[in-house]
């Protein structure tokens, strides 16, 4: 066509997961949380003043930000609202790269880090996890913006800490820290942000507060970095039903933590029951599994045949597994016996 700058004509954008539009379907594919959120968000929604959509919303989304800073014990000038937890990527893709500035960012991950370097036009230095040397590696790079998914997708694992902090104190610019699933996690980085002026935390309400069609997510950092950030966000990027239904849901700790609780215990028990079927699953600290199969492609079509979509990567690292999100307990039985069926 010639109308886009050439890195725009050469993507091939970002696919996310199949969505489909029948309810009658077991969708274990993209990560959601397989149960409400908070009745308290309801509430929220149902007793919204429409006044408060006549006006634009707080462009800080400061009833959040208040509501979060007593449930994380950090000041609200650490926190930048975001729509989803996507758009604090896009927001630090903007602010620390470009030609001439790298990012880099240990694979496999999320395959979005690629997409939005390419949008950026800034190179994108890739260190393989498995390599012994890969903090060394990522600290070489000398990237402006180094990413590190914790807990990883899709491998459900998590670094330590302390290795984080060592990798943040090694490098030279941005670690941003991307902890969508870290609420299903048996530690953060959270305390990171203290020590280090360089580190971001991302946050998600889309996955432990099951608020995925909502978009809201948001940042921790120390005031400078959030400051500079928000130099960069939309003025309204967070729209105010978002905003009064995020407060919602974070201010509702005690939902919050049975809701989790409820999808670790299934997730330990789904993951029992898939290795009884011969299937290899690695631990998991997410709201989802990585088995390993060697016929999974096979698998992941059978499955779907049959109503039942969970996500298979034909890449030369992820052609062999397939990603399932822990479902309810009905979900999880009805994927266990049509995969004992399609195994026997
Ligand atoms: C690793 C990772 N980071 C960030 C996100 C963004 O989440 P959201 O934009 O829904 O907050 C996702 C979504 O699935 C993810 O898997």
């Amino acid at each position: 066509m010639g109308y886009f700058r050439e890195n725009i004509e050469r993507l091939q954008g970002y696919v996310p997961g199949y969505q489909p539009g029948d309810a009658d379907v077991v969708k274990i594919n993209t990560n959601e949380n397989p149960y409400p959120p908070s009745p308290k968000v309801l509430e929220a929604i149902r007793g919204f003043s429409p006044e408060f959509l006549r006006k634009y919303p707080q462009p800080l989304a400061d009833s959040f930000r208040e509501a979060a800073c007593k449930v994380l014990g950090v000041g609200s000038g650490n926190i930048i609202c975001t729509n989803g937890g996507d758009d604090l990527l896009t927001i630090c893709f903007r602010a620390f790269c470009d030609e001439g500035r790298t990012v880099a960012y240990p694979i496999e991950t999320y395959s979005l880090y690629e997409v939005l370097a390419e949008l950026q036009n800034c190179k994108a230095v890739e260190i393989p996890f498995g390599n012994d040397n890969w903090i060394d590696d990522l600290v070489k790079a000398k990237s402006a913006l180094t990413i590190i998914c914790n807990p990883n997708a899709p491998t459900s694992t998590r670094v330590e800490t302390d290795v984080i902090g060592e990798l943040a104190d090694k490098l030279s610019g941005v670690l941003l820290i991307d902890e969508a699933y870290v609420d299903f996690a048996e530690d953060n980085c959270l305390r990171l942000v203290e020590k280090y002026d360089n580190v971001i935390i991302l946050r998600s309400m889309s996955k432990g507060y099951s608020l995925a069609g909502l978009r809201f997510g948001f940042g921790i950092a120390n005031a400078e970095l959030i400051a500079g950030l928000m130099k960069v966000k939309d003025s309204y990027n967070v729209d105010a039903i978002a905003i009064a239904a995020a407060t919602a849901a974070i201010k509702d700790q005690k939902y919050f933590k049975s809701n989790v609780a409820k999808v670790k215990s299934e997730r330990e028990r789904l993951k029992t029951e898939l290795e009884k079927l011969g299937l290899e699953v690695g631990k998991s600290e997410t709201n989802f599994l990585l088995a390993k199969y060697s016929e999974s492609g096979t698998l992941y079509e059978k499955l779907a045949e049959r109503g039942i979509y969970v996500r298979f990567w034909n890449t030369s690292s992820l052609s062999d597994k397939l990603r399932i999100t822990v479902g309810t307990k009905e979900d999880n039985d009805k994927l266990v016996t049509t995969l004992k069926e399609i195994l026997s």
